[in-house]
């Protein structure tokens, strides 16, 4: 006898819907996603803080909506904004608590109008810092720790119906008059990076950058496999595969930091410097490696479309052992940022495969995009 319980979840079930994207961003890059967000597209500019934009689309999103930026950290259905914790309940309470929309906000929490979402499901609580910029002092974990409880008090486990996340940026103590920010996403949604400290060796940030793509694409680099490394100066992201048993044929005109070379060594690794640019590099230059390099890695200062090229190129001369290709994309304008789609669709024709593409931590203007050959 099923029917009593189909007739009870259907009568219980809800869809969130709202006109309003969320997005937080590293403050570097909020004129970038501004461009990427509104040119060309229905979406206009609501409301901005160094950190968080949301945008008014001219239709309902919802939460099975692909995700609209590259660039954003965090993406989501806009619940609004609220001064203190007190209000930040009431303002979850309006939104989640009943179907009731409050009246009189500039931004409206999503309108639970169709039937979707299973109110048998739990929601989950993520608690954000808010991005700040490299030099300012990040939200402190005791001010996430006070928001997470505060919520939690207000919304035990058996209150909380709906199949959602329910985000919440925490702003630090300096910036408290930005106040807390609500939106939603979908159940499962991944969580940012988390930053990683370069070791005081490592020469560059760039150590960085490579680390926290490995980690927030489950990518193990096999050791005693090798990389083409193009842009490899002064050696940052060279150090990262060192570190992880990894020989390196590094392709940069530039000069490569003095101690990575004993360092190798040390680990009886390879590394090869060959100062070049990489558009010059062909099959006479790679050295005879015991395995063929597995990993392709790529941070050029140059644009989308050229480092494209050059890594087309350098791949070729690989294509046969190549697993995984990391390219940072460096995004020093809106050109650049146009001409990415363009680039993305290039490097999926090349490599049978769509890139996965991540702001990170550490990156500044730019995107890392991965290709990992399939299984
Ligand atoms: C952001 S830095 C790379 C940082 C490096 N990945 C690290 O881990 O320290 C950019 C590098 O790109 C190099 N570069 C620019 N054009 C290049 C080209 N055509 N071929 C190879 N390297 C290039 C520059 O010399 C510079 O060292």
């Amino acid at each position: 006898m099923t029917f009593p319980r189909l007739v009870l979840e259907v009568a219980t079930v809800r869809a969130l819907t709202s006109p309003f994207l969320f997005t937080a961003s590293a403050p570097d890059c909020q004129d970038l996603l501004k461009h990427e967000l509104t040119v060309g597209s229905s979406f206009r500019l609501a409301f901005s803080r160094p950190g968080l934009v949301t945008f008014k689309s001219d239709h309902p999103l919802s939460l099975s909506e692909p995700r609209r930026s590259r660039l954003a950290t965090l993406e989501g259905l806009s619940l609004g904004g609220a001064k203190t914790l007190p209000e930040l309940i009431a303002l979850l309470e309006r939104a989640l608590g009943d179907a009731r929309c409050p009246e009189g906000d500039a931004e409206p929490p999503p309108a639970h109008d169709a039937l979707e979402t299973a109110q048998t499901e739990t929601w989950t609580l993520a608690v954000h810092p808010w991005p700040v910029a490299e030099d300012e002092e990040p939200t402190s974990e005791d001010r996430l720790a006070e928001a997470r409880q505060a919520i939690e008090n207000a919304w035990p486990l058996e209150r909380r119906r709906g199949a959602f996340e329910v985000g919440i940026l925490v702003p630090p103590v300096d910036r408290a008059h930005f106040g807390y920010f609500a939106f939603l996403r979908p159940l499962g949604a991944s969580a940012p990076a988390a930053k990683v400290i370069p070791p005081s060796e490592a020469p560059s940030r760039a150590y960085s950058k490579l680390v926290e793509a490995l980690e927030h694409f489950q990518l193990s680099l096999t050791p005693g496999s090798s990389a083409l490394e193009l842009g490899a100066a002064p050696g940052g992201a060279t150090f990262a595969l060192l570190e992880r048993g990894i020989s390196v044929i590094a392709v940069d005109p530039a000069e490569m930091g003095p101690t990575l070379a004993s360092y190798a060594r040390s680990r009886g690794l390879l590394l090869q410097h060959i100062k070049k640019p990489a558009q010059a590099i062909d099959g006479k230059d790679l050295p005879r490696l015991s395995s063929a390099p597995r990993y392709l890695i790529s941070d050029m200062n140059v644009a989308p479309p050229v480092s494209a090229q050059y890594v087309l190129r350098a791949r070729s001369l690989i294509k046969s052992s190549l697993d995984v290709a990391i390219l940072t994309l460096k995004l020093n304008d809106t050109a650049a940022l146009d001409a990415l789609p363009r680039v993305l669709a290039e490097l999926e024709r090349a490599f049978g495969q769509p890139p996965q593409t991540a702001h990170l931590p550490s990156h500044r203007r730019e995107i890392v995009a991965v290709l990992q050959r399939r299984p």
